[in-house]
């Protein structure tokens, strides 16, 4: 602390002699990508070869400083060098004027960077006149697809639906934010021979009640077609019809099935808004539009000698899959009576987004019991060479909502629990919680807050944990007021701006020169800055639970900030730099929030 102060003075110092601030002006905020590139340069000249890795990553502890560089270990095996030696030569090469004030050589050979806080002011006075935080867009933007939510036609979207939902939006608005292309591909179960019984149904029920739809229920709807499909040998003639006709393009079928799209897809956009999901009816690109293409790309993977005809099937035979037998797997493409299948509609699909949409990446968030399937539709893509391996298709998957026993998540009575109700009880709970919290709130307010707070923690708990495991659903845990949920981050926010608002001051107004001058700030400042590491993370991977302990981190740091280093009642020009933390922070908490689908509020 003491020692870290002194050199913030000695910093400050220097800075008010060298006073050029402007010379500062050029310098970006990804830090990280600063630093890899100087220890790069330095690792070179140390006699590393040209495509070196640095390895800069933040420091696990304040003791490492705030960012250490790893790469040397490799480099010194490649050179048969010790390690400390070559961590030496880097160091020696390193020019870090300006921006480290420490570096060390720490362990066997990692270089720990302690940042200069003039340098860390500079950043600070940028960032925070900055609309985005300091984040710069992408150099290089590409088009990515991503497939996300894809419910079923005549089914009511469940909470299997709602993760793909919540988590490939937060994908989409994170690439969108960095300035990427983004298309929202809303694969839609829109096809199939179950349409033949639904429309069967359809017109029965529009007999029956003059016109009236009947589909609010969309899972009772598809339960009864299925009754009288399975029990009344006409209707199920009359059902297998219309799959034929549906599918040789009959102008009575085609309009009943659109009927049957059109009422799902507005049941589903009424679940979208409620959840502030950016997904709109133009997103909708359905298995339906892949119908086309299909005859096409199964005689192709014939003509290319990928599929042949197995008992009456076409079938494309995989090396990469062994079935039980230890044989290559048999991926069937068309059935014996000519029908095709969902992974014959997932090949037609990549390639589309590929040639059609010119996708330079495709992310796919769907359940991670698909996950086969996708790897067989995709090797079967890149054997035809219909996407290039420099366009990845990547399966971000995820795993199941549990029950707080531990089993799938169910209603009481055992059922699948539909989204709708869902949102329905967080809302309700939400409204009990804020309005005791919140006695004297205006009736329009609490229920803006109600609705931010309950929408914010269902979506908020999923996005918050690593979506590869299984996620246990608790209404508790995810509207409690401390730990790493929405409540807390919303609330974190609030605070921060509070402190304006009791001072009176417009955070705008502020044009004070920034100065770190202890370890409570630096820290805070350092963590604020690598808002754009963090963004580049989470579209790396596709992991929006990367943001939320981010975001989880900036909130504590800057709690320990507000209680340590007083902001109101310190002498200027203390207060207003501290004025400038503190409203970095509420900057960086609502663009992640934001990147998240996470409304803030302005008071709770
Ligand atoms: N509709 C499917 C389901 O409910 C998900 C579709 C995912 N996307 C895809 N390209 N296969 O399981």
């Amino acid at each position: 602390g003491q020692m870290q102060y002194n050199r913030a003075l000695i910093s400050v110092c220097t800075r008010f002699l060298s006073g050029n601030r402007a010379a500062k002006k050029g310098i970006q905020v990804n830090i990280q990508a600063l630093l890899s590139d100087k220890v790069s340069q330095a690792l070179i000249a140390a006699g590393a070869s040209t495509d070196c890795e640095p390895q800069v990553r933040q420091s696990a502890k304040v003791q490492f400083g705030d960012y250490q560089a790893n790469g040397v270990m490799a480099q010194a095996k490649k050179l048969g060098m010790p390690p400390r030696q070559l961590a030496e030569k880097v160091l020696e090469n390193l020019d870090l004027t300006g921006i480290a004030s420490k570096v060390e050589i720490a362990g066997p050979g990692f270089i720990n960077i302690f940042l200069d806080p003039v340098f860390l002011a500079a950043q600070v006075e940028q960032a925070v006149v900055s609309e985005r935080a300091g984040v710069s867009t992408i150099a290089t933007p590409e088009t990515i697809v991503i497939d996300y939510s894809a419910p079923n036609v005549a089914k009511e979207m469940h909470v299997g639906h709602l993760r793909s939902t919540i988590i490939g939006d937060a994908a989409a608005r994170t690439l969108s934010f960095l300035g990427h292309k983004v298309i929202r591909a809303n694969h839609v179960g829109d096809w199939g021979t179950q349409f033949g019984m639904l429309i069967a149904f359809l017109e029965k029920q529009q007999q029956e009640n003059a016109g009236e739809m009947a589909l609010a229920d969309l899972e009772g709807f598809y339960r009864e077609a299925k009754k009288h499909y399975d029990e009344d040998e006409a209707f199920a003639e009359r059902a297998r019809g219309y799959v034929v006709k549906l599918q040789g393009g009959d102008e009575y079928c085609r309009e009943m099935w659109r009927k049957l799209v059109d009422i799902t897809m507005t049941q589903n956009q009424i679940t979208y808004d409620r959840l502030n999901v950016t997904l709109t009816r133009d997103d909708v690109m359905g298995e339906s539009l892949y119908n086309a293409m299909l005859p096409g790309i199964v005689a192709d993977l014939k003509a290319k000698g990928l599929a042949v005809e197995s008992e009456g099937a076409t079938v494309v035979f995989l090396d990469e899959f062994k079935n039980k037998e230890g044989e290559p797997m048999g991926v069937i493409i068309q059935k014996k009576d000519g029908g095709y299948l969902y992974t014959t509609t997932d090949i037609a699909c990549a390639k589309y987004r590929y040639e059609t949409l010119h996708a330079d990446r495709v992310l796919y968030y769907i359940d991670s019991r698909q996950h086969q399937h996708l790897m067989q539709a995709w090797t079967i893509v890149r054997k035809a060479g219909y996407v290039p391996e420099s366009v990845p298709l990547e399966h971000h998957m995820f795993g199941m909502m549990l029950g707080k026993d531990g089993k799938p998540f169910k209603t009481r009575a055992g059922g699948t629990v539909k989204l709708a109700d869902l949102l329905d009880e967080a809302l309700e709970r939400a409204r009990k919680l804020v309005s005791e919290k919140n006695p004297d709130m205006p009736a329009d307010e609490l229920n803006a807050l109600a609705n931010a707070v309950g929408i914010g923690a269902v979506k908020y708990a999923d996005l918050s944990k690593n979506r590869t495991t299984d996620y246990v659903f608790d209404w508790d845990n995810m509207l409690a007021f401390e730990g790493n949920t929405a409540p807390y981050m919303q609330y974190a926010y609030t605070r921060v701006l509070s402190v304006f608002r009791k001072a009176g001051i417009d955070e705008q107004s502020i044009t004070a020169p920034v100065v770190i001058g202890n370890e409570r700030e630096s820290v805070l400042a350092a963590r604020l800055l690598q808002l754009e590491e963090t963004l580049a993370v989470v579209v790396r991977d596709g992991t929006p639970h990367v943001m939320c302990a981010y975001l989880y981190d900036v909130a504590g740091l800057f709690s320990a900030f507000y209680e340590h280093c007083p902001i109101l009642s310190a002498e200027q020009p203390v207060r207003d730099s501290r004025l400038q933390l503190a409203r970095l922070t509420a900057k960086v908490l609502k663009i992640g929030l934001d990147t998240l689908g996470i409304e803030t509020v302005e008071r709770m």
